[in-house]
């Protein structure tokens, strides 16, 4: 099949170029910027969603079989500096997507958060009512209404949960995160009552390439790791996974923390049936999550310098 990758520069949409080459489809990578995969498997090319005219165009001369939709302004700070932006292409080109993909009858597949909870009913459905509790989580919830509503043949919305995973620039997953901030000589800030059920970018990938590949799926579904932890869990995890001393985190729970970071969901975890026995794709474990990171490449002096245990991790240098 021809599947086109929006956001393949992302965390997932990168996962995604390599899944949808690794079963033997055919590739077409777009993202904001131009990028070139460091193994030189792949290309992107630059498209910005919000010039949709130039979008539908390319979209008619390629005419791909499948479109999975990557592509969002995805973390919640990003959205608050600039709600409208953000609109534009988390809402509003996730829709015309949709409806662009109807007309090519081509298999459309859009990415939605666990933000649609607000984190007091955990494991939910993806029947159970939403309350997003962030200006993020109201705009990927109302995205998939109006995808949804586009048509409910050959389209699938995927909620998935906080991604581990390495991403193209190293910056935007929780292990990459915590190791810049630690490079930067701060303390990282994790919630011990925060619970989180990850994902694996890379699971999550299997997944959406299975997805595209079976069209008798479709509507709105949950898919997540087989694991529950906390951010604090998490982190010292991945301290310990690259042989670093959990004392450079800083333990704090959401109540103390109200005040600076907000109302933030506590517990958001996923109920998987009915999808989990319905696809070959199984959830990663937390152990299967660490074991596909990476040390971020513009790091590795830093971890020379620096790290605690060597023989914890191995580094690709
Ligand atoms: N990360 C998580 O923990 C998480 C959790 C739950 C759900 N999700 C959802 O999963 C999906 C993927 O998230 P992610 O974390 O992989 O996102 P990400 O790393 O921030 O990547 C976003 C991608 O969108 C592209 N993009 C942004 N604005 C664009 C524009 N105007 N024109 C063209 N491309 C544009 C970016 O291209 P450039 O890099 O070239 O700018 C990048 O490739 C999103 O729908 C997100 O809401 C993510």
């Amino acid at each position: 099949m021809k599947i086109a990758v929006m956001g393949a520069t992302g965390l997932l949409g990168h996962s995604v170029c390599q899944e949808v080459l690794a079963r033997g489809h055919k590739l077409l990578a777009y993202s904001n910027r131009p990028w070139t995969e460091p193994k030189g498997r792949y290309e992107t090319c630059p498209l910005s969603l919000h010039e949709f005219d130039l979008v539908i165009r390319e979209l008619f001369d390629q005419w791909p079989d499948a479109l999975i939709n990557c592509a969002a302004v995805s973390s919640p700070d990003q959205v608050d500096q600039d709600p409208a932006y953000a609109h534009l292409i988390n809402v509003d080109t996730a829709r015309k997507l949709a409806e662009v993909s109807s007309h090519l009858g081509a298999r459309y597949i859009h990415i939605s958060t666990d933000m649609v909870f607000d984190g007091t009913r955990s494991p939910y459905r993806s029947t159970d009512q939403t309350n997003p509790l962030s200006e993020y989580g109201r705009q990927k919830l109302e995205a998939e209404k109006q995808v949804l509503k586009v048509t409910d043949q050959n389209l699938v919305v995927l909620r998935i949960t906080l991604l581990n995973g390495n991403s193209p620039r190293g910056d935007r997953s929780p292990h990459e995160r915590i190791l810049n901030a630690l490079a930067q000589g701060q303390t990282p800030n994790l919630f011990t009552d925060e619970y989180r059920q990850t994902s694996s970018a890379e699971n999550v990938a299997q997944l959406l390439v299975e997805l595209v590949e079976r069209p008798n799926l479709n509507g709105l579904f949950h898919w997540c790791g087989s694991e529950v932890v906390t951010r604090y869990e998490l982190g010292k995890r991945i301290l310990q996974k690259f042989g670093l001393n959990k004392k450079y985190l800083h333990a704090l729970s959401l109540k103390e923390a109200e005040a600076t970071f907000g109302d933030r969901p506590a517990r958001l975890t996923f109920e998987l049936a009915p999808l989990i026995s319905k696809v070959k794709t199984q959830p990663y474990t937390l152990e299967q999550q660490l074991d596909e990171l990476h040390l971020p490449p513009s790091l590795y002096s830093w971890y020379r310098e620096n790290v605690d245990d060597p023989q914890c991790y191995t580094p690709r240098f």
